[in-house]
């Protein structure tokens, strides 16, 4: 039976948080963003504010944006530029870029205070691909773990970030998750998507913690017909000529934030403005049946229905490890084949 009670309230949303948030790989942003010594990127990462900087040595260092004096936030939110160290906001404390504390400004004289004992409260940072990713696990595996099944898939050119979106939606995260996770729902959603691909021959597979989904691109498609979603809320998706990183965050139990990171040749503008139309409508469409899901979720009426072995076993896996980081037996996995 699938349990109702994780899609709606504050304990699910903190269980999400700490049992599956914050010990999987979260992306944020792409190196690009933080190109020189002193830029950063910082940003609430599974209700978390984190920073990633570019260091000294020209790599990438990352850590909570919390001063280890009162709790300051070093940075705010957003992109900027620090230059050779962190000031907190609070009472100026400066910590170099690797994170120790250089010097707790004018504090006196504290018997015992040993600014070596006070520095930043590491996190996990890499990339793959030019994509950044923090960890807040700081014994997860590493992300080349996660993006393994990838390896075989052709490497983006090197489009640069074209634009970014944001889109809202009144549903809990796992919701919208399960929607991306299945092209069931394309003929009666997205009826325009079919001049685009041959919905008849969409594909689900679950690789790993990846799930890919596949279906034959037609003629001056705006697609390329390959989506790939990474455990547990990131999904990169391809278009002909370019694609976008599309990350999937719990802003509340009942609220969604998704973040659009679009990369695309900047020659084609055509099919950059159709690939936009496209796009938005998708999400305009997935937000009104995911926010009608929601409602009825909280309602109470539905307590877990059976999923199409032919089209949502990616949604069955998705439920199934929610089910197990929650310490619940997974629902029924699959329908029953007649
Ligand atoms: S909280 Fe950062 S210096 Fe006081
Ligand atoms: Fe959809």
């Amino acid at each position: 039976m699938l349990n109702v009670e994780l899609y709606c309230g504050e304990a699910a949303l903190k269980t999400d948080r700490a049992e599956v948030l914050r010990r999987s790989w979260q992306f944020i942003g792409h190196e690009t963003m933080a190109a020189k010594p002193g830029d950063y990127i910082a940003e609430e990462i599974a209700g978390a504010p984190v920073v990633v900087v570019r260091n000294a040595q020209g790599g990438l260092s990352a850590f909570h944006n919390v001063c280890r004096h009162r709790a300051g936030a070093l940075v705010a939110d957003g992109e900027g530029h620090c230059g050779e160290a962190f000031v907190c906001r609070y009472h100026g404390w400066r910590y170099s870029l690797d994170g120790r504390l250089r010097s707790a400004v004018d504090f006196g004289a504290a018997p015992g205070f040993d600014p070596r004992h006070y520095g930043l409260f590491p996190i996990r940072v890499e990339t793959w691909r030019g994509l950044v990713f923090v960890n807040l696990d700081l014994d997860a595996a590493p992300l080349s773990d996660l993006v393994a099944p990838l390896a075989d898939e052709p490497p983006f050119p090197g489009f640069p970030l074209t634009e970014r979106r944001s889109h809202a939606l009144a549903c809990n995260w796992k919701a919208y998750v399960e929607n991306y996770l299945e092209g069931y729902h394309l003929p009666m959603v997205h009826p325009e998507f079919d001049a685009d691909v041959v919905v008849a021959d969409y594909r689900v597979q679950v690789q790993g913690d990846l799930v890919f989904q596949s279906a034959p691109a037609r003629d001056a498609s705006v697609y390329a017909g390959t989506w790939a979603w990474l455990w547990p809320n990131l999904a990169i998706n391809t278009y002909r000529h370019g694609y976008m990183i599309e990350r999937m965050t719990a802003v509340g139990p009942e609220a969604t934030r998704l973040d659009y990171f679009y990369f695309f040749d900047p020659a084609r503008t055509a099919e950059l403005a159709e690939m936009f139309v496209a796009s938005d409508r998708v999400t305009a469409q997935d937000k009104q049946v995911c926010e009608e899901v929601q409602r009825n979720l909280r309602t109470g009426i539905y307590r877990g229905g059976v999923l199409s072995p032919k089209h949502e076993q990616g949604v069955a896996w998705f439920q199934a490890r929610i089910a197990h980081a929650h310490g619940e037996p997974a629902p029924p996995r699959l329908a029953a084949v007649s």
